[in-house]
């Protein structure tokens, strides 16, 4: 201990004893000693409240307390500084009650001397100082305990909790007494055994086993039931003899992380799976497009043999039978193209409703073992849609739904009003907006999942050679997607499938259309057909010519324009959109310039992003898909002749 005085309060109310402990303390040993007095508890506590009091000499009778009473308010009002109780002769159990309330020592009046009163007091302090100095280093522990970011479990050898901290606490969402004493098991696992099994290891029996660190990730439950995914990382606590006394277990809680990273990797793989389908769609949408072309010329040619055959003539039946694998042909490069996203050329707002009606009741009237509901949301908003695409898509449903209930089932079509907010967790980012859902469910099968995550691939079927090409989806999906729209699939094994589809809501009327299907209908007039397909050209011209046209020909678009500057009148022009030269558009525009009243009709195997779409915005008459359907041909030459 440092020389420097002490300061001694004595609080003394018998003026005797006062001074008998004053000349004590005025004895050579007691020279570093400054000692003032007070009376009365109160006046002894105000001194102290003003500070600078190193040891207290603690009368207990005093006028104004009496006993431990007057310990229990000095020590409480001033917890750091050291007080050694005076007591009379007869009061050893006051004295021990006193040391018990944290009393640094006593002293019998009777039998005190000097050096007596001088050694108590300096032990006194002492004591009182490397008191404070563990009490000091404990709470520090304890707040870098406590402080953590992990829980901190201490487990023996029987897995019972001896501590905790309170990060631990707070995660399991009980309190320290209800965790202390009861098994790690019981309270992060929600248990009644250790955990065993091999892929689900015990890390404290390991580090007991072992000796050695261990780290594993666990599933926990917090005290509601949820899930807490954390990392843990135990090691052993040594006994003072060194062998492995305890466990420390470190929890981290990485839920938050855990699932971040899964809906990461699963975005992860959502693209790369949208890249996938992208590559695969420009594939199969440009063999789509020639192989159409192919058709068309076929198809033409058919057509073409047809006008001069009779029925009863012996090739009529081979060539009917050729043209009816051209409509095979046709709606298999349909699918294909609808996949690709090259075919979205007639939208107009449309009530899903009065489509799902008609769909449904003609398709369930083929099909008498699948009962039909239908759920339709009055009042449903509009959508801006290809009619015939839709048509392919809510067909290719209730198909694929029938063939996953062989023995017959239910087919449960609902459609309702939705927002971008109801759409919220299902892994894609929707457009804001209102929505319009469309859910197709079955009582069939159902899907795995692993195969619901191929059953959108182009040519992916798990039905027999034969049966399926495994298309339907792959179009019911890029229909969907050229609609600003999202599908999903909920399905379980065994326990039937919901498809839900989401296309964006339009503000846009709807307008009621007639449409009446018509036979070849024969004009006349001159055509000229512009197509960079030498077959497209050939058949294209002799199909019109049957049809009563006179037809010009250009193998181009520069060929095209100088064949209508040189020849007048030209009544319609069938214009390729898609050309090496000049291209459909640019054509267009400059006929449009020789002649404001130019009539073209456009064609295309598809339209590529739009472009024919962008044409007809511009003003041109109508478009063609091809391969050209003769009646389909013949109809819309004569709309576009008869246009004003
Ligand atoms: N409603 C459903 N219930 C159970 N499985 C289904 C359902 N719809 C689709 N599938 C599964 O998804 C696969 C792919 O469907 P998709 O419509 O693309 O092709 P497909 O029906 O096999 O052939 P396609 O439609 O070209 O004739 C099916 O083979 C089937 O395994
Ligand atoms: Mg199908």
């Amino acid at each position: 201990m440092s020389e420097k005085t002490i300061n001694v309060l004595l609080i003394e109310d018998n003026p005797g004893d006062a001074r008998l402990i004053q000349e004590f303390l005025s004895e050579p040993g007691g020279a570093m000693f400054t000692l003032e007095c007070v009376e009365q508890l109160s006046t002894g506590l105000n001194r102290l409240a003003e500070g600078g009091i190193d040891v207290i000499l603690l009368d207990l009778g005093l006028p104004d307390s009496q006993g431990l009473d007057t310990f229990a308010k000095t020590h409480e009002q001033v917890r750091h500084v050291p007080i050694v109780v005076l007591t009379g002769l007869d009061d050893e159990t006051m004295a021990t009650q006193a040391m018990r309330a944290g009393a640094q020592d006593y002293l019998a009046k009777g039998q005190m001397d000097s050096n007596l009163l001088i050694r108590t007091m300096r032990y006194a302090i002492e004591r009182k100082q490397s008191e404070e100095a563990l009490r000091k280093s404990r709470d520090y522990l304890d707040r870098i305990v406590n402080g953590m970011n992990e829980g901190l479990v201490v487990i023996n050898r029987n897995f019972i909790i001896k501590e905790v901290n309170d990060r631990f606490v707070k995660e399991y969402g009980s309190v320290r007494e209800d965790i202390i004493g009861r098994t790690c098991y019981e309270i992060t696992h929600k248990v009644s055994e250790p955990c065993s099994s091999s892929d689900h290891r015990c890390p404290v029996r390991e580090v007991f086993n072992t000796g050695k660190p261990a780290r594993v990730e666990h599933i926990h439950r917090d005290r509601s039931g949820g899930e807490l995914i954390v990392e843990l990382y135990a090691f052993p606590l040594l006994g003072e003899d060194g062998k492995i006394e305890h466990v420390i277990e470190l929890s981290h809680n990485i839920t938050e992380r855990t699932r971040a990273e899964e809906e990461k990797r699963g975005l992860e793989t959502q693209l790369i799976h949208a890249q996938k389908m992208q590559a695969i769609g420009t594939l199969a949408g440009g063999i789509a497009h020639d192989f159409n072309n192919l058709l068309s010329v076929i198809q033409g040619n058919v057509a073409l043999i047809l006008f001069d055959v009779d029925a009863n003539q012996p090739h009529y039946r081979n060539l009917k039978r050729i043209e009816k694998q051209i409509q095979r042909g046709s709606k298999l490069t349909h699918q294909i193209l609808a996949y690709a996203r090259k075919e979205k050329h007639d939208v107009k707002p449309i009530n899903l409703n009065e489509l799902v009606a008609e769909t449904s009741e003609a398709f369930g009237t083929t099909r008498k073992d699948t009962t039909i509901y239908r759920e339709l949301t009055e009042d449903l908003y509009a959508i801006e849609a290809d009619h015939g695409q839709i048509e392919q898509v809510l067909l290719n449903l209730y198909v694929n739904a029938t063939h996953a209930m062989p023995g017959g089932g239910d087919l449960i079509l609902k459609t309702m009003n939705v927002t971008h907010d109801d759409m919220k967790g299902k892994g894609y980012d929707p457009r804001p907006g209102n929505y319009v859902l469309l859910t197709v469910t079955d009582t069939g099968t159902g899907i795995d999942k692993e195969t619901q995550g191929r059953i959108f691939d182009p040519f992916f079927t798990t039905k027999e050679m034969g049966r399926g090409t495994g298309l339907g989806l792959a179009s019911v999906y890029g229909i969907v997607k050229g609609h600003a729209g999202y599908i999903d699939v909920d399905s379980e094994k065994g326990r039937g499938t919901t498809f839900s589809i989401y296309l964006p809501a339009t503000e846009k009327k709807i307008k009621k259309s007639v449409e009446i299907a018509e036979p070849v209908i024969r004009g006349s007039g001159t055509i000229l057909l512009v197509d960079d397909e030498e077959m497209v050209l050939e058949t294209g011209a002799e199909v019109l010519k049957k049809l009563g046209y006179r037809v010009l020909e250009a193998k181009g678009g520069r060929e095209a324009l100088k064949i209508y500057s040189e020849n007048n009148p030209i009544d319609l022009v069938i214009l390729d959109v898609i050309m090496p030269d000049i291209g459909g558009g640019e054509a267009y525009d400059k006929m449009k310039e020789m002649n404001p009243n130019v009539k073209v009709l456009l064609s295309s195997g598809y339209s590529i992003d739009g472009e024919a779409k962008e044409i007809l915005d511009r003003g041109c008459d109508a478009f063609i898909q091809k391969p050209f359907d003769i009646k389909e041909l013949s109809k819309s030459v004569k709309q576009v002749l008869g246009k004003e």
